[in-house]
Parts: structure tokens; sequence; C-alpha cells
């Protein structure tokens, strides 16, 4: 769970996010794409080509899904049920496919906001979105 301090840091740097949601979640399944080509093979029904309606559209929806857990960040769990039985019944995304949009989403968040993005607001976003992760895929057990 997170500290009150890294709960915070979250909801600062969020508050920076939210109005470019749709170019910092279409920019980072562009990275996803194409620092990690396997990755597209969930994506066969997209037009992945850069700036594409889908990937903005899509990155815009995953964007969304991050904001409602910030706004329930005492209970990411309850907030993201049905996205976690999307993730596992329906789509059946490899668990380890998260850890790389993770880190294709902090890339993303640090491009765009260098200043702010210090070692502490790193950290604290790197365990929130191993928080999401975690919830996205628990039900795979
Ligand atoms: C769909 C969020 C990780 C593959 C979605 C949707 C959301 C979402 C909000 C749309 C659900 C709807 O339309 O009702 C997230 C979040 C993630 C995550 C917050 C982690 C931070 C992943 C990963 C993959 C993936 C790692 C695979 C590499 C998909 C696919 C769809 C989808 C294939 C359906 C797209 C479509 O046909 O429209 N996700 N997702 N997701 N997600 Fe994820």
């Amino acid at each position: 769970t997170l500290t009150q301090a890294e709960k915070a840091a979250v909801v600062t740097i969020w508050a920076k996010v939210a109005p470019q949601a749709e170019a910092i979640g279409a920019e980072s399944l562009e990275r996803l794409f194409l620092s990690y080509p396997p990755t597209k093979t969930y994506f066969p029904h997209f037009d992945l080509s850069q700036g594409s309606a889908q990937l903005r559209g899509h990155g815009f929806k995953v964007m969304n899904a991050i904001g409602e857990a910030v706004k329930n960040i005492d209970n990411i769990r309850g907030a993201l049920t049905k996205l976690s039985e999307l993730h596992a019944y329906i789509l059946r995304v490899d668990p380890v496919n998260f850890k790389l949009l993770s880190h294709c989403i902090l890339c993303s968040v640090a491009a765009h906001y260098p200043s702010e993005f210090t070692p502490e607001v790193h950290a604290a976003w790197d365990k929130f979105l191993s928080s999401i992760s975690s919830v996205l895929t628990e039900k795979y057990r």
C-alpha cells in the first residue's frame, strides 16, 4: 500500500497528466508497441500507426481508468473490478505485459513533466502503477 506522501505525489502529478490524458495515453501505447512489438498481437484489429484515431482513443481509455484509480486510491481494487475481469477472462492478456505498459506510462509522464518527475514522484508512480497491475492480473490466479 502507498504511504500518505506517495498518495499525495500520485495525486499531484495526475492533476498535470489528466488534461493531457489522450496524448500521454497514446504516447504510452506507441512506446509499448515500438519497444515491445509482441504486445501488438493483442491489437490485431487496431490501426497502430503513430497518432491513429484508435491509438488516441484507446490511450484515452487507459488513462481514464488510471484516473479512476487515482480518485479511488484507497480502493483501487473496487474501482477496477470490471476491467480486471475483462483483462483476465476475455482479453487474456499475459500478466508480464502490465509491467511493460506501466514502464511506458512512466516514461511518458517523465518525458512530459521532467522537472516534476523527481525520484520520489518516480517511486510513488511506480508503486501506484504496480498496484493497478496487481489488481488487473489477480483474477488469473
Ligand atoms: C481494453 C485499461 C493493460 C490490452 C482496455 C480498456 C481499458 C483498459 C480502460 C477499455 C475497456 C472497455 O472498453 O470497456 C488498461 C489499463 C492497463 C491495461 C489501465 C494497465 C495499466 C493492458 C495491457 C494489454 C491490454 C498490458 C496488452 C498488452 C487491452 C486490449 C483491450 C483493452 C486488447 C481491448 C481493446 C479494444 O478492442 O477496444 N484496457 N489496460 N491492456 N486492453 Fe487494457
